[in-house]
């Protein structure tokens, strides 16, 4: 029985393989994408996430932008990860259907009109859209199934202040608020996606069909140093969508920081925190025969 998802996106490199893959592995029904400012401004983040609709002919799935702006803060961005137009140059067909606006009102009423607990959300960039929605439509989020959300750093160094990673960072504000809601929450922090990488036999292992041809092409763009990839970061969300036997979970209490110092968004395990399913280990080689099972 395929999961029904919403997958919460700004592509971005790795979103674009983690989108690929649950297009792809015939283990989703995607039923919509949508985008948020975060590697790069709403506009390219929608547009790419149609492009990739377009290269797997879903025009039947549709694009919803989402918030161009942080809650309370100004953006950030991760151009020099992704790129000025967020894919390193790997062009895309232009989206199949004009992109829709106002992700929050979409979501409350796809939750609202689904039974309750049978979509999950799937939230690869800044939380943003779902801080909204949690705050404007309180009953639309308690229906969701799970929410399942790339962000975070536990015991690893931060990747945008010393302790903060890029997700968490662009929005604090969000993370609070989704961390207080009683979403049944799992967290996928870079404890684990720093553990997933691919190197170059991997990536060209994965070509042979349009999806993993693309794939390969945006792992090569996403290579670090010629030989391994940057942490597969946004498609372990989907992986644990999958198989959740291949993290390690624990249940931590954390708060957020929400301070204007370079660690905003970073997480502390306090008594008084939030309780909150995070992954903290993965078999990354089990993980990542996954990812490349869904492209054959
Ligand atoms: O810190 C990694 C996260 O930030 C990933 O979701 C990546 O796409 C960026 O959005
Ligand atoms: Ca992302």
């Amino acid at each position: 029985m395929n999961r029904r998802v919403v997958i919460d996106t700004d592509p971005g490199l790795d979103d674009a393989v983690a989108i690929l893959f649950a297009l792809a592995c015939g283990r989703f029904d995607v039923l919509g994408l949508t985008t948020v400012a975060g590697n790069i401004g709403l506009e390219r983040t929608s547009a790419n996430a149609g492009g990739l609709l377009a290269v797997m002919e879903r025009g039947d799935i549709p694009v919803v932008s989402g918030a161009a702006t942080a809650m309370l803060r100004d953006n950030i961005d991760a151009i020099v990860v992704h790129g000025a137009d967020g894919l390193r140059g790997i062009t895309l067909p232009p989206p199949l259907a004009p992109v829709q606006t106002d992700a929050v009102a979409w979501l409350a009423e796809t939750l609202l009109a689904a039974p309750s607990g049978s979509i999950d959300i799937l939230a690869l960039g800044p939380l943003t859209n779902i801080g909204h929605l949690v705050s404007a439509f309180p009953e639309a989020a308690g229906r969701i199934g799970q929410l399942i959300v790339m962000g975070g750093a536990i015991a690893e160094p931060g990747n945008s202040g010393p302790a903060s990673e890029f997700n968490f960072a662009a929005d604090p504000e969000a993370v609070a608020l989704v961390l207080r809601s009683d979403i049944r929450t799992t967290i996928v922090p870079l404890d684990v996606t720093r553990r997933l990488r691919a190197d170059r036999a991997y990536i060209e292992a994965l070509r042979g069909s349009k999806a993993g041809d693309l794939v390969a092409d945006i792992l090569t763009a996403y290579l670090v140093d010629g030989k391994q990839s940057r942490p597969l970061h946004d498609p372990c969300v989907m992986l644990l969508a999958l198989a959740p036997e291949l993290f390690e979970i624990e249940v931590l209490r954390l708060s957020v920081n929400l301070g204007d110092d370079p660690d905003a968004g970073a997480l502390t395990r306090t008594d008084t925190g939030s309780p909150v399913a995070v992954a903290m280990r993965v078999d990354a080689e089990r993980a990542l025969a996954l990812l490349a099972s869904g492209f054959r």
